[in-house]
């Protein structure tokens, strides 16, 4: 039986195959994961056991988050790690040091700062190579990909005005002033995008 801490966001089941595609051909062998925003931590229980060799760290900012995730544990295999409270907006963060940062949907569901943040944040754990992915819908050149990405981010910022699908550009050139370099644009299904930046 599910322990009632443990959430489900029926979003991860549908994209997490497409990313994990991704994720394969572009991760190392071996290293720490510190995935950022991890929500109800289903993609940490799916994708920890997809990398048995390496080191998941799962976080979010919210505490209810963290408790799912904890819960989501139980489906993990032994390398995915207790989570840990993290808010990209914090000057520093409680993981100094990581060979691959990830970061899905979260982006357009939280103010631009977290955006800056994840970038900032990202660009001081990861060394030379490191990789940032992040997931998501995003505008190419200020316009909407699909109708439908449209009526998503009008729907996202009547809940938060601070909300909103992000312009590609503005991320990349928010990544390149923490020294990551846009190295891949993956088109996903749904009209989203898996980004891949190095850390030069
Ligand atoms: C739409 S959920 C996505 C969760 C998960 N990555 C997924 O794909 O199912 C957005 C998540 O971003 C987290 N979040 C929002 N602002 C944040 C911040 N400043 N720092 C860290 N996490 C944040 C929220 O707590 C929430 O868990």
């Amino acid at each position: 039986m599910s322990k009632p801490a443990r959430q489900s966001a029926p979003a991860t089941t549908r994209n997490r195959q497409p990313i994990l595609d991704v994720m394969r051909r572009a991760f190392p062998k071996e290293g720490l994961v510190l995935e950022i925003a991890s929500g109800t931590g289903e993609h940490a229980a799916f994708f920890s056991a997809s990398f048995p060799e390496l080191v998941w760290q799962p976080s979010d900012a919210s505490a209810g988050a963290l408790a799912s995730i904890e819960a989501w544990r139980d489906e993990g295999s032994a390398n995915l790690r207790t989570p840990i409270a993290l808010d990209v907006r914090d000057d520093s963060w409680p993981v100094t040091e990581a060979q691959v940062v990830v970061n899905i949907n979260m982006i357009h569901i939280s103010p631009w700062e977290a955006c800056c943040g994840l970038m900032r944040g990202a660009g001081q754990a990861l060394g030379p190579g490191g990789l940032l992915l992040t997931y998501g819908p995003y505008r190419l050149g200020g316009r909407h990909t699909a109708p439908s990405n449209e009526s998503f981010d009008a729907s996202l910022r009547e809940r938060d005005p601070e909300w909103g699908v992000r312009d590609l550009d503005a991320v990349v050139t928010e990544a390149e002033q923490h020294g990551l370099a846009l190295r891949e644009k993956v088109a996903m299904p749904a009209n989203n995008f898996t980004l891949l930046f190095v850390k030069v």
